[in-house]
């Protein structure tokens, strides 16, 4: 090696503001990957770029080294269809990937989706998906391969191989305080889905009080950058701005947001939900070539609902990835808390506010998340029915229901859900949803 890629060499660079080369970048996503870098050495490197930042030119070359730090990109060039996948950076009660997958898919393009796990108040794709019993998310990539040849559909989890990089990365951003910054947000979130095999993206964007990034410039921030480096990395991609001041839907808990999901494939989905849902599906189309319109978009999308072919995909999906179909028809077959408790409305009036981040935190008191990310999650506990700002209440009215599987957890998660709902004379603003579209 070269004594100008020795870590400390760019670390100092970094420290002192220089910009680096992609030599230099390379180097440090090769350290994390092969272990050549100390673990010292990486963390000091990421709290240099924390401090000092990256040009947009350093953050595509991170982004390209995270992405092909395994070597390998999954490639489905084999495939006909357009390929198109969806990120939201995080909220609560975000089950929208699992029913719009299926809707998009049902519309002719190929959704090659590999998701996370949750980790702090945000809930994972991946977790929801194992609510179904047998549902296996750890296909490999012959296995990820052949069924979106098949179903031009597939929702799975991480594998070892693809940008491997970013698994070791984000761990130590864990526990030295630098997740929050655009430039290795950026470079985590599009190296692994850039190593999908996609050709476009729509990323959706939250802010809010249950968002990763509570501050709407920030955000905006954030989604200016992911676009314009997927960009330049030659995938075109939008991104949405979208409100996460109060759950979406009605139900947050893994199995909870199974059933709604189900819900929203046979049309009888929540409003707010859908309304994201139908938001990021016209761009997927839109972006992906089969449409020219949102109008025409939201067209194609709507009759996948009506004419049943989503949840038949979904269905499909289910069936090939092991899992129980008949949970669709039949919910009782998934997961179920042993106790099922409303909570009632101690005053009349309306639904004020419904603070995301409290009903998140009240769901990780019951179990539906994990703090740590060896921690297990309960899949059959968290809220349904939970009330939407503006609805109107009486005294003993119900606010929501409590699924839970430990006495004590449900005595304190109903408190902290009480605390998180706030109903008063004035009827309240309904935040507005779907904030901007960027790109
Ligand atoms: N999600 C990711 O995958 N990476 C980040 O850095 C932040 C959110």
């Amino acid at each position: 090696m070269s004594t100008a890629l020795f870590p400390q060499h760019v670390i100092a660079r970094k420290r002192d503001g220089a910009t680096l080369s992609t030599e230099e970048i390379q180097s440090f996503v090769r350290g994390a990957t092969d272990g050549s870098w100390a673990d010292y050495q990486l963390s000091a490197l990421l709290m240099a770029i924390f401090l000092r930042g990256m040009s947009a030119v350093e953050t595509a070359a991170l982004t390209a080294a995270m992405m092909n730090s395994g070597g390998v990109v999954a490639d489905l060039s084999n495939l006909k269809l357009p390929k198109a996948d969806k990120h939201s950076t995080g909220g609560v009660g975000d089950k929208i990937s699992l029913h719009l997958a299926p809707m998009v898919a049902a519309c002719g393009v190929a959704v090659p989706m590999i998701s996370g796990r949750g980790l702090g108040h945000t809930g994972g794709t991946l977790d929801k998906l194992e609510s179904i019993p047998g549902f296996n998310v750890n296909l490999s990539l012959g296995e990820y391969r052949a069924q979106l040849g098949k179903l031009g559909l597939a929702l799975i989890g991480q594998t070892a191989e693809l940008a491997p990089a970013d698994k070791k990365l984000y761990s130590l951003r864990d526990v030295t305080a630098t997740v929050e910054s655009i430039p290795l947000i950026c470079a985590s979130i599009l190296s692994k889905k850039l190593a999908e095999g996609i050709d476009v993206l729509v990323l959706d964007v939250k802010f809010g009080r249950g968002a990763f990034m509570a501050d709407k410039a920030k955000a905006r921030e954030l989604a200016e950058a992911l676009v314009a480096v997927a960009t330049a990395m030659g995938k075109p991609t939008r991104a949405i701005l979208t409100a996460m001041e109060q759950p979406l839907g009605r139900g947050v808990g893994n199995a909870l947001e199974v059933l709604e999901s189900i819900e929203c494939l046979k049309g009888r989905g929540p409003a707010d939900t859908m309304e994201v849902t139908y938001a990021l599906g016209e761009q997927m189309l839109v972006l992906a070539g089969v449409v020219q319109s949102t109008e025409a978009a939201r067209a194609k999308l709507e009759a996948t609902i009506s004419q049943g072919s989503a949840l038949e995909k979904f269905r499909e999906m289910i069936r090939a990835q092991g899992g129980d179909a008949r949970v669709v028809d039949d919910p009782a077959r998934l997961p179920q808390a042993k106790w099922k408790v409303p909570l009632a409305a101690r005053h009349r009036g309306y639904v004020q506010s419904v603070d995301a981040m409290g009903v998140a935190l009240a769901a990780l008191r019951l179990g539906a998340g994990r703090a740590k990310a060896a921690d297990p999650v309960d899949h059959a506990v968290g809220f349904s029915e939970l009330a939407k700002v503006g609805e109107r209440v009486e005294v003993g009215g119900r606010l929501a229901v409590v699924h839970a599987n430990d006495e004590v957890a449900l005595v304190e998660a109903t408190r902290m859900l009480d605390n998180a709902i706030v109903v008063g004379e004035a009827r309240g603003e309904t935040p507005r949803l779907v904030d901007e579209v960027i790109g």
